[in-house]
């Protein structure tokens, strides 16, 4: 009888992991500051029915680390500094997203989130266009090929034309743009979208906050359009044409390929066109894929549980100083209390506590599939990067961490307190939130930062959860980059000739601390057995 039960259990099992697989969709959201992505987010939690009511993303956002200082410095300045993962429900998918934190400063971290998702949504305000922020970001999704679905938003206002923001995106971005939607008016004369597809119009109420959704009507040569709409009506047969003419129809292939980008037009505030992105990233955004170890690549229906970091966030409750490991599954089936291989450190772990980030709370979290984050509390033996997995040596390539554009030294007013200064480094150096360099030979320790505000962060953070006041100053330092080679003397000859510029990060990789660019061009010329890198993949 057992045998029969156990026969079944494991039949059963490939199906139900390809099932689950095919359902997911995990996807982060690319935006520049202030273009919409924390309302929009709030709204597609709205639709999922995962939250009640708009304004609880960032009530939630202030509330729970009430009493962190640099989540006092978020509230402050108004940015997200830390990126969030929200799973939720919708059509029978299981959409994880990753929310990533939209200020320039902290973008380092925002490019990790990005290996981590399977596609895009990018958030364009309509009246600005492509913006910086943006430019960054699609440049790291372009190093995977990652689908992007995209948003203009904002049209209840005056916007930029339609066809000329299609063009910004073409030229600047360098993806071809295939509109799905079409807006009708912008403004206070925004009507609403015609679906270029499904050859229906969409209209626009400002205000809508009901999950009823908006009323549709079929056909663009609907009489009934042509009476509520005369003027309206007349100029978008005339934009479709052009636009069926000027663009290019959206193609499944191209998209998946990350050639070309579908376009959505609507109005975040207003739940207007939310509804049909969720649709598109259920319809035509990859499910999880394969992912590439250094050993093979590895198929997300594979029975055997695997899964990267790809972020660490300390003191997430400050009640608790706990650190939490963002795992991204990339196989099989994780169950809570299994056993899996540490690969970093070559050790079994039982995860017995693992925590999810439904949308609503953090939740103990019973099983998951590749495409969901999971949260593995740790007091520090976890790193960006690392590896776990169910017996075999499985260790994900493609976690980058980039040279850093800032630096500052670090002094403290009380000597007595080096120890909790070094412990405190230590430990934001491994989560990413600061990069920390040791000279070889003397000197202080160097922090590098992709932005400065980063020092800010961690300036308040080594005083409220370490009690150590330290002060920052500038360096004669202007870039860095990881240092390797086959040749084991010729490192240790530049190690000794030049010790006072050769440095150890957080997770004991060779760097070169460089004065200014003629010094790394020269450097590199001086030291030909030798590679340096702009980014670093896992220790
Ligand atoms: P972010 O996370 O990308 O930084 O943007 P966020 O959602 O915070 O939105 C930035 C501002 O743009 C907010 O206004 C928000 O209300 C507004 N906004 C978002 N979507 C739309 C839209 O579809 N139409 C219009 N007209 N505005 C939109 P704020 O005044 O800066 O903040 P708040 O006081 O409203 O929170």
């Amino acid at each position: 009888m057992s045998d029969d039960i156990q026969v079944q259990s494991t039949s059963k099992t490939p199906a139900l992991i390809a099932r689950e697989v095919a359902r997911r969709r995990t996807f982060g959201i690319i935006s520049h500051p202030d273009a919409g992505k924390t309302t929009l987010t709030e709204k597609l939690l709205l639709f999922s029915g995962a939250i009640q009511m708009a304004g609880t993303v960032k009530a939630r956002k202030s509330g729970r680390h009430a009493t962190s200082d640099w989540m006092e410095i978020e509230k402050q300045r108004g940015i997200s500094v830390a990126s969030s993962v929200m799973q939720f429900e919708f059509r029978d998918h299981i959409i994880n997203l990753l929310d990533t934190p939209g200020h320039q400063d902290f973008s380092e971290d925002t490019y990790r989130v990005l290996t981590a998702v399977d596609s895009g949504l990018m958030v364009i305000d309509a009246a600005k266009g492509v913006e910086a922020q943006t430019i960054k970001l699609l440049d790291v999704c372009r190093m995977r090929h990652t689908p992007i679905v995209t948003f203009m938003n904002k049209l209840d206002r005056e916007c930029r034309d339609p066809l000329e923001l299609l063009d910004e995106v073409e030229s600047v971005l360098k993806i071809q743009c295939a509109p799905v939607t079409w807006p009708i008016g912008m403004g206070k004369n925004f009507r609403g979208v015609y679906h270029l597809i499904n050859d229906e119009i969409l209209l626009f109420r400002a205000g809508e906050e009901s999950l009823q959704g908006f009323e549709v009507i079929k056909g663009i040569d609907n009489p009934r359009l042509q009476e509520m709409f005369p003027m309206e009506m007349d100029q978008l047969r005339m934009e479709v044409e052009l636009v069926h003419g000027a663009s290019h129809p959206f193609s499944l292939e191209d998209f998946l390929a990350g050639k070309q980008t579908p376009v959505f037009f609507g109005s975040a505030i207003n739940n207007f066109g939310v509804r049909e992105i969720l649709s598109a990233l259920v319809d035509w955004a990859p499910a999880p894929e394969s992912r590439d170890a250094t050993v093979r690549t590895v198929q997300p229906t594979e029975e055997k549980f695997s899964g990267f970091v790809f972020k660490i966030q300390a003191n997430m409750d400050p009640a608790h100083r706990d650190r939490i490991a963002f795992l991204r599954v990339c196989s099989g089936r994780f169950e809570r209390g299994m056993k899996v291989k540490h690969l970093r450190l070559n050790r079994e772990v039982k995860v017995s506590s693992v925590v999810t980030f439904m949308a609503s709370s953090r939740e103990q979290v019973e099983e998951a599939y590749a495409g969901d984050i999971i949260g593995l509390p740790n007091h520090g033996n976890m790193q960006i990067g690392d590896s776990f997995s169910e017996g075999e040596m499985l260790q994900f390539t493609g976690i980058p961490y980039f040279a850093p554009d800032f630096f500052r030294q670090v002094r403290i007013r009380n000597p007595l307190k080096i120890k909790q200064l070094q412990k405190g480094l230590q430990q934001l150096g491994e989560e990413g939130a600061v990069q920390v360099f040791k000279p070889v030979q003397g000197g202080e320790v160097v922090l590098g930062a992709v932005g400065v505000l980063q020092f800010e962060v961690v300036a308040s953070r080594l005083l409220n959860e370490y009690g150590v006041d330290a002060v920052f100053e500038g360096t004669s330092i202007s870039t860095a980059r990881w240092v390797s080679s086959d040749d084991k003397k010729a490192l240790a000859d530049f190690e000794a000739a030049l010790g006072h510029n050769v440095a150890y990060d957080a997770a004991g990789n060779l760097a070169y601390l460089a004065t200014s660019g003629v010094n790394l061009r020269l450097t590199q010329e001086r030291w030909p057995k030798l590679t340096f890198h702009a980014t670093r993949e896992h220790a």
